[in-house]
């Protein structure tokens, strides 16, 4: 985390200046319109100076850090005093990720003895959960029930705002297709479906009743745009796709996302083909404004207007306040550029007077519907915060949660749910036993040592926690001395093994980009070493992204996908483990064969040389070593039960643009324990003047089946639902040849075909 801090500084300081002309100014849209604006908010905007008016355009990290935060900006008695000061001096708008209701009263306090007594907005990266943690973002996309997520929001928004905290920079809606790149365990994987019903939701449950309702944020959607496509994984790196790609990829979680509410959208870091997003005129103001319409604040990333120099597309912090001013970023986050530069750049006349003015409307707009200008401690009541956290309720959500994350890929036997009694059980790997890795990255407040781990789950769940032996094995990324031979004998004494492994909480996340998406080396070793005693064996993956997954790993019996589960890890494990409640999670990634083949994503196109199903043959697209699918298939996840699919049925062999095709297709569970199906729809448009994905996932249903039951699970398809973004970069729809599909995953289904007539 110390690192982390270094690096974001010494980025603050490392850009360099480079002697560039300047950029023509251009033109923006109107946010809130000044009629829109309440009263309250022109008065303001017609006292403040333009000093002040940068002051609310200035977004700083908290000088006291909430938990994980205080590493990344350790508290410092001079920061918090001049922190104090600034907001006294109207020099800030807010801080983020700041250490809770009593330094944001105080901080508070200081604001309402400025000049205009603006209070100030207390931000802070809510990402999956507050002192509740609930799964990464990645893992509860697995869930496929957006529902849930809402949920899970919500409580997160309960606990933060009851910190002061008003605004969280969530939800990250970025299209993840890359398992290199880190951060795709902040949001919901690759597919568009999925992105944009869990960018809604998400954004629905932090925004909940209303903004002006004290258990209420405000929702940021991240990060504008297209963050995730960066070349070859590499977290920052620049992103050259195409206009339709992105808008058809990358966009309609952003358009989601707003459609739910969004106040607040983040501009990413990542130049696109070339021209940084933070300076994006086209992006900021023409897309997201001009053609969506979008009226709320654009914040920049954090000093994301200073790295315009380092881009290489600025100058100077002059003109990098100026160009990401222009370009439709409201407020900058943590530079103290527009601080320093818009009052000088107003009176040259380089930045419009109006542009300043339509900025801090949209700031003063957003505090107004938050309600801090009507009660700037409507957040911040004194024993509110320790009441609201970590309520029962709350971490009962983090189990259900937590155990509606956990992904089945395989279970050979089969192998679970294990007994609880009268088996010995060698618990073996780094992620076994201990208060670390739990609750994942990208949290802010929440505690390890606050989550349970596997092997307390487990003990609390057997009859006989005595005949659990726990031996680690393997560091995260280096070996223990002994660990192997010490990890063999235990799974020699026992019946069966359980290997928890994977990656580290800090493998993942920002910056965290890795070359192979493997099982780190020293953990591989040890799970070999361990299959080749022949035991029987259930590996349990700690993962923030898909991973390729071979020998030992890959040989077991049974294998799940657990992510990072938050603090409720051991006891949704243990009850998906023991049977208690059945796994009915999907992948939201799909896991490769090797890592070579990303960026992989289901929903490729076909290439003029498909290998036909079956092996390799000679000038097919495939690789040397491995096929060009997935080892497991996104939408891939069993169940406890046995589900069959059977009678697909569509109302006609024709669509017709008004006229929804019908489907529906009979689920049975032939098994002899209840399960949850996801059941998924996918179409592929066999010849269009855009050439379309092998499979695009249309609609899905997670249905109860009991045992020996079958449901009948009923979809309506639209002609709307099979447009892409044609020729002319437009959306249409083109009549044509469909093949659908309706299964459990991207690579099954029983198979259908349709007309889709003009
Ligand atoms: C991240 C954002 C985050 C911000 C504030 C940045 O480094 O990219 O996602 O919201 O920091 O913590």
């Amino acid at each position: 985390m110390n690192d982390f801090h270094l690096s974001r500084r010494r980025l603050i300081g490392g850009a360099a200046a480079l002697a560039l002309g300047s950029r023509a100014a251009v033109g923006f849209a109107l946010g809130p319109a000044r009629q829109e604006a309440p009263a309250r908010v022109e008065q303001l905007i017609a006292r403040m100076t333009n000093e002040e008016k940068a002051g609310q355009l200035t977004l700083m990290a908290s000088a006291q850090g909430g938990a994980a935060a205080s590493a990344l900006n350790p508290p410092n008695r001079n920061d918090v005093e001049q922190q104090l000061a600034a907001a006294r001096a109207g020099q800030l708008t807010g801080i983020f990720n700041g250490a809770g209701s009593d330094w944001h009263q105080r901080l508070q306090t200081a604001a309402i003895e400025s000049r205009l007594k603006i209070p100030l907005l207390f931000a802070a990266d809510v990402i999956h959960g507050f002192r509740t943690v609930f799964p990464v973002p990645l893992g509860e996309a697995a869930s496929f029930e957006p529902d849930l997520a809402e949920r899970t929001a919500r409580a997160a928004a309960i606990e933060a705002s009851a910190a002061g905290i008003a605004w969280t920079f969530a939800p990250m809606v970025d299209i993840a297709r890359d398992a290199r790149w880190g951060r795709g365990v902040e949001g919901a994987g690759e597919d568009i479906l999925v992105g944009r019903r869990f960018a809604a939701a998400r954004v629905k449950g932090f925004q909940g009743e209303g903004l002006d309702r004290d258990d209420s944020v405000l929702a940021c959607a991240k990060h504008f745009a297209a963050y995730g496509a960066a070349e070859a994984g590499l977290d920052y790196n620049s992103v050259d796709v195409s206009e339709r790609t992105l808008r058809e990829v990358y966009f309609p979680p952003f358009q989601a996302a707003i459609d739910a509410g969004a106040g607040s959208v983040m501009a990413a870091f990542n130049d696109l083909s070339g021209i940084p997003a933070t300076a994006n005129h086209w992006l900021l103001s023409d897309v997201l404004r001009g053609e969506w319409g979008f009226r709320g604040l654009v914040v920049s990333d954090y000093t994301a207007d200073e790295e315009l120099i380092a881009h290489g597309y600025a100058a100077d912090e002059r003109e990098a306040a100026r160009l990401a001013f222009l370009a439709g970023v409201d407020m900058s986050m943590q530079s103290g550029l527009y601080l320093k530069h818009l009052p000088g750049l107003v009176a040259d006349g380089s930045v419009p007077q109006s542009r300043l003015d339509e900025a801090v409307r949209r700031v003063l707009v957003l505090k107004a519907k938050l309600g801090l200008l009507d009660n700037p401690f409507g957040r911040i009541v004194r024993g509110r915060e320790a009441q609201r956290v970590r309520a029962a309720g709350a971490l009962a959500l983090a189990r259900e949660a937590a155990r509606r994350s956990i992904v089945l890929l395989k279970n050979e036997g089969p192998l679970l749910p294990l007994p609880r009694s009268g088996r010995r059980i060698a618990l073996i790997g780094p992620f076994g036993a201990g208060q670390h890795d739990l609750i994942g990255p990208w949290n802010v407040y929440g505690d390890d040592q606050q989550a349970v781990d596997l092997a307390t789950g487990l003990r609390r769940a057997l009859a006989d926690p005595g005949l659990l032996a726990i031996v680690p094995g393997s560091g995260v990324e280096e070996p223990i001395a002994g660990g192997i031979e010490a990890a063999v004998a235990a799974a020699r004494g026992a019946d069966i093994v359980i290997l928890a492994i994977g990656e580290g909480a800090h493998m993942s996340g920002e910056a965290q980009s890795r070359t192979e998406v493997i099982v780190p080396r020293p953990q591989q070793q040890l799970a070999d070493a361990v299959a080749a005693v022949g035991k029987p064996t259930l590996v349990i993956l700690k993962n923030g992204r898909a991973l390729a997954l071979e020998g030992g790993v890959l040989a077991a019996d049974a294998i799940l996908v657990s992510w990072f589960l938050g603090s409720e890890t051991g006891p949704a494990l243990a009850d998906i483990i023991f049977g208690d409640h059945g796994p009915s999670a999907r992948l939201p990634v799909s896991f490769p064969i090797e890592s070579g083949q990303e960026p992989y994503h289901y929903d490729h196109r076909s290439t003029g040389r498909p290998n036909p199903p079956g092996p390799p043959e000679e000038y097919k697209a495939h690789y040397r070593t491995a096929a060009n699918e997935a080892r497991f298939p996104f939408g891939h996840g069993l169940t406890y039960g046995r589900i069959v699919y059977a009678d697909l049925r569509l109302g006609s062999d024709r669509l017709r643009s008004g006229a929804p095709l019908a489907i529906s297709v009979t689920v049975r569970n032939e098994g002899s324990r209840p399960a949850e199906e996801v059941v998924q729809l996918y179409t592929h448009e066999r010849a269009a003047s855009i050439t379309r994905p092998v499979r695009q996932l249309k609609d899905f249903r997670k249905v109860a089946i009991p045992a020996g039951g079958s449901v009948t699970v009923h979809f309506s398809l639209r002609a709307e639902d099979l447009r892409f973004v044609g020729p002319a970069n437009r959306w249409s729809v083109e009549p044509g040849s469909f093949d659908l599909w309706v299964g459990p995953s991207a690579a099954e289904g029983l198979a259908g075909r349709f007309e889709l007539l003009a």
